[in-house]
């Protein structure tokens, strides 16, 4: 699973940074050579591992990278931002993507992450530079195409806007900004400089969602109007990230670049000014896919939260969120619930939209809730869409007792067909996102989430924080969603 945070356990390895070995292009066996060479990364596993337990009734084999060879494309010039959990899982999928040539990479913790990516690359034979500070690199590197970003969201703003202002396109990681002012000035760089800024919502590029959006809600209409919509992110208690200490970053660097303490440093989601807390970063992903399949942003929000578990002056947001959105769709009204909390993994994570036909729970999981759909007993049969291979054969629902001795009421409704998205995606999560966005840089495809998309999400998705804080329902201007 892409989780949203990581604890890097390994130590830095390899050979000195400055052993740079003759530049050449990547090709595929490069890539299996560079696997083989670096077992700790365990580039694969994490994915995998979680597909084979899946056991689907119809595969559709959805390949975002299609046959595309590294010998007919010219190779983008490309640099990392930040080589924490995610510039690493970025990072394993973009080793996957042909035509790419890694040339530098920047991290302010270069005694950890930074000497980590570094010398990973190297093994791949590229000859990559490490850099502090971003805009050194953007001095050096003029030969950069496009800029991969994931550090912290407070630093998304700066590092997006001086790259694009440097003339490199750009991948950012969501949340997009942790401030608006921030996400405004990304959109209004990119529309300025004519780069590209795609914003890292990955569901966007999920052939299961695309299917979803485009067969089963648009073409077919599954669901019929869709009236509600829920969604959650449910997490055990884990506790804070922590650092060897042999490689804490000196005070006065923190200092530089915006952190307090290394505890601040490491767990940066949970701080006020550095991150937005769970419901940004887990909720961004899934609020936003709301606001896609509904086909509209919302009218108002209003929600609960609070520091209820974790001590706050070490977790400055609320680990517990609860939000209610309110839709004016083009079929009607619409309601959606979204609530993320660390207290529980109870149920994962997943969207679960319901209409007056039927019902559609999905997740980027290939493991938990990949893809249900349920028929409503009143709908029109969906056997078109069986045919079509739009969805599985229906697996019927029998209403059972739990206990043999218990005498079920007849008026018990009838429980709805139960079938299948038939969508597996067979490469990491993130690789069809990063692959539009370098099809993109090659013109041949259109951003899947450009950054008037990415900052309607930060516009829905900030606002719980607000109004948790205001204890009051909030409208949403119409105005207030465009740049
Ligand atoms: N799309 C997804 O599924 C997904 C998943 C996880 C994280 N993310 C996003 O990725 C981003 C990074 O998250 P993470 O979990 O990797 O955090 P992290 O703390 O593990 O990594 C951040 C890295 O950025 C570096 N850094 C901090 N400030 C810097 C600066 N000014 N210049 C250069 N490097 C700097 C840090 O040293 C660290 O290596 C966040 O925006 C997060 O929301 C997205």
């Amino acid at each position: 699973m892409a989780e949203e945070d990581g604890n890097d356990k390994d130590t830095p390895s390899g050979k000195a940074v400055d052993d740079k070995p003759a530049r050449r292009r990547l090709d595929r066996r490069d890539v299996l050579l560079g696997l083989s060479t670096v077992p700790a990364l365990g580039l694969f596993g994490y994915a995998w591992s979680k597909k084979h337990q899946y056991d689907q009734v119809q595969k559709t084999a959805a390949s975002a990278s299609k046959a595309a060879t590294s010998a007919n494309l010219s190779e983008i010039n490309v640099a990392l931002i930040g080589a924490g959990a995610q510039g690493q899982v970025l990072l394993d999928a973009m080793l996957r993507i042909p035509g790419l040539g890694f040339r530098a990479v920047c991290d302010i913790w270069k005694e950890y992450n930074q000497k980590r990516v570094v010398n990973t690359l190297k093994k791949f034979k590229f000859e990559v530079n490490g850099y502090e500070d971003h805009r050194e690199m953007l001095d050096k590197e003029k030969q950069l195409d496009a800029v991969v970003i994931a550090t912290p969201d407070f630093w998304h703003a700066p590092h997006t806007v001086d790259c694009l202002k440097a003339g490199k396109h750009v991948y950012c990681e969501k949340e997009m900004s942790n401030t608006l002012d921030g996400a405004k000035s990304m959109v209004l760089a990119a529309r300025e400089t004519g780069k590209l800024l795609q914003i890292g919502h990955q569901r966007r590029s999920h052939p299961r969602y695309q299917h979803c959006y485009e067969k089963l809600i648009q073409e077919a209409h599954l669901l019929g109007r869709i009236v509600t919509v829920n969604g959650q992110w449910n997490r055990a208690v884990s506790p804070d990230l922590g650092w060897p200490e042999r490689y804490a970053i000196p005070g006065d660097r923190l200092k530089q670049y915006g952190f307090k303490s290394m505890e601040q440093f490491r767990n940066w989601r949970w701080f006020k000014g550095l991150g937005g807390g769970p419901v940004v970063d887990l909720g961004s992903h899934q609020i936003d896919i709301f606001n896609w399949f509904l086909g509209a942003s919302p009218s108002h929000v209003m929600a609960s939260g609070g520091n209820d578990y974790h001590d706050p002056a070490t977790h400055e947001w609320y680990d517990t969120v609860m939000a209610i959105y309110e839709y004016e769709t083009k079929a009607g009204k619409a309601r959606a619930y979204y609530q993320t909390q660390t207290t529980n993994g109870s149920q994962g994570y997943f969207e679960n939209f319901m209409g007056d036909q039927g019902t559609l729970v999905l997740s980027e999981s290939e493991a938990n809730n990949p893809g249900l759909l349920y028929r409503d007993p009143n709908a029109p049969a969906w056997d078109e869409w069986v045919q079509k291979g739009y969805v599985t054969e229906p697996k019927l629902q029998e209403k059972k007792a739990e206990s043999e001795q218990a005498v079920l009421d007849v008026r018990e409704s009838v429980s709805p067909d139960q079938h299948r998205v038939p969508i597996v995606l067979r490469d990491p999560y993130h690789q069809p996102h990063l692959q539009n966005f370098f099809d993109a840089v090659r013109g041949t495809a259109k951003l899947n989430c450009p950054a008037e998309i990415g900052y309607e999400t930060a516009v829905t998705v900030l606002k719980v924080n607000e109004a948790i804080e205001a204890k009051q329902r909030l409208s949403f201007r119409p105005e207030e969603f465009r740049v």
